[in-house]
């Protein structure tokens, strides 16, 4: 998992809450590195999963809404530090059609280590979308996070609902524009 995502959650733990608590958490994690993190590293994914065990024992929220919560945060500073991967999309539905063929590709351009998800559109309709997403890492919480937060960025409602597929590592997205 890249350096990035790991400062950013420092970061967002600095700025929603504080220094201190940002310190606090990285004690408890107990992390290989003592949470000396740089944008440009590339870290195992289990550090990230000690960090959000912390979370939860702390702030007594469950992972998926601290995941959610931070996936909207980190998509407000993946935009504005690369606003061209997301110029020329029109709305939400546009931008998560071409998660994988465009969006994503840029990403990895300009970070080839990333541990990208895979999404697929199983249907669409103008204001309706079944997507498909495919991690080892089901961050399917995080993905919604950054969903809401990329609605936001085109002004646009979405309602959403999120179910375990058959198949393994596999959540589908059942995703409506309400304006
Ligand atoms: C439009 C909505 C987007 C969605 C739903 C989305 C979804 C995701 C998800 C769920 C992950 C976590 C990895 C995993 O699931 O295995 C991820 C990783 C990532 N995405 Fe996206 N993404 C979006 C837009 C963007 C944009 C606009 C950028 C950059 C400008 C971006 C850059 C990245 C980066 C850098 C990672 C981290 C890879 C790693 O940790 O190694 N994404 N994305």
């Amino acid at each position: 998992m890249l350096g990035i995502v790991f400062t950013t959650l420092v970061e967002m733990l600095e700025e929603k809450v504080s220094p201190e608590f940002a310190d606090e958490v990285i004690v408890a994690a107990n992390l290989e590195n003592d949470g000396a993190y740089t944008s440009v590293g590339y870290y195992p994914f289990s550090e990230m999963q000690k960090l959000v065990g912390v979370l939860v024992e702390k702030t007594g929220k469950p992972a998926e809404e601290l995941l959610h919560d931070f996936g909207y945060y980190l998509f407000g500073r993946l935009a504005s530090a690369h606003g061209q991967v997301m110029a020329g999309r029109s709305g939400i539905l546009d931008a998560l059609s071409v998660l994988d063929n465009d969006i994503h590709v840029q990403v990895r351009k300009l970070y080839p280590d990333a541990d990208l998800p895979t999404f697929k559109v199983l249907s669409k309709t103008d204001n309706t979308m079944l997507l498909e997403y495919y991690s080892t890492r089901e961050l399917h919480s995080l993905a919604e996070g950054l969903m809401d937060a990329a609605a936001d960025h085109f002004g646009q409602t979405i309602q959403r609902t999120t179910v375990r597929s058959d198949k393994p590592h596999t959540y589908e997205f059942n995703i409506t524009v309400e304006s």
